[in-house]
C-alpha cells in the first residue's frame, strides 16, 4: 500500500557524495554537493548544483571551471567539514592535500581516489529553483592507479563514501 510523502522532504536517492572544488583569483575553496549527475555522453559532460548564496558559486560562475572529487569513506571528515564550513570563513583547503589541475586551473583533491576535471559549458537557474545546475565539459579524468584497468575506472573496488 503506498501513500503520499511529501514532496518538499523527497528527493531522488541515493544521491552521489561529491567534492567540487575550485579557483578564483588565486583562491583555492570545495564544497560538498550531493545535486551531481552525468550530463552527456559524448563529448562527456557531467552536471553539478550549485546554490548561488555558496561562497563558491561566484567562483564557478565567474571561471567557468572546477573539479569534481569522488571521495572515500576514509575522506569523511574531510567530506562533513567542507559541507557545512564556508570558504567565506575559513581557507577550507589549508590542511588537504591538492594539486593544480592539469587542463582546469582549480585544485585537484588528490586523497579522493577518482577526479574529474571541467569546463562549465552553460548553466540553467530554473526561476523559482535553488539551485544553479552547471553543464560541464569533462576535460581530464585522474584515478588512483590501484583503481583502474586498462584505463576503465573500477567503480565496485573503491569504498565510495
Ligand atoms: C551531503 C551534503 C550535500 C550538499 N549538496 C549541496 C549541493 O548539491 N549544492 C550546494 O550548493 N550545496 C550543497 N551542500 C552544502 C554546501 O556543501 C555547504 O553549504 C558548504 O559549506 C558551502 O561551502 P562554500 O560556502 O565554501 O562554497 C551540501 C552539503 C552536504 C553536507
Amino acid at each position: 500500500m503506498k501513500k503520499d510523502a511529501i514532496i518538499d522532504k523527497s528527493r531522488i536517492e541515493p544521491k552521489p557524495n561529491t567534492i567540487v572544488s575550485c579557483r578564483k583569483d588565486g583562491k583555492d575553496n570545495a564544497l560538498v554537493v550531493g545535486f551531481a549527475s552525468n550530463a552527456s555522453l559524448e563529448p562527456s559532460m557531467v552536471m553539478v548544483g550549485i546554490v548561488p548564496t555558496r561562497y563558491s558559486y561566484d567562483m564557478i560562475k565567474d571561471t567557468g571551471k572546477f573539479v569534481v572529487n569522488i571521495p572515500g569513506k576514509d575522506f569523511a571528515d574531510e567530506f562533513n567539514y567542507l559541507g557545512t564550513v564556508s570558504g567565506r570563513d575559513e581557507d577550507k583547503l589549508a590542511d588537504i592535500n591538492t594539486v593544480d589541475g592539469d587542463i582546469v586551473d582549480a585544485p585537484i583533491l588528490t586523497d579522493c581516489p577518482v577526479n574529474f576535471e571541467c569546463t562549465v559549458v552553460t548553466s540553467v537557474k530554473p526561476e523559482d529553483g535553488t539551485h544553479e545546475l552547471f553543464i560541464a565539459k569533462v576535460e581530464k579524468v585522474h584515478c588512483d592507479e590501484e583503481y583502474l584497468e586498462d584505463g576503465i575506472i573500477q567503480w565496485d573496488r573503491i569504498d565510495l563514501l
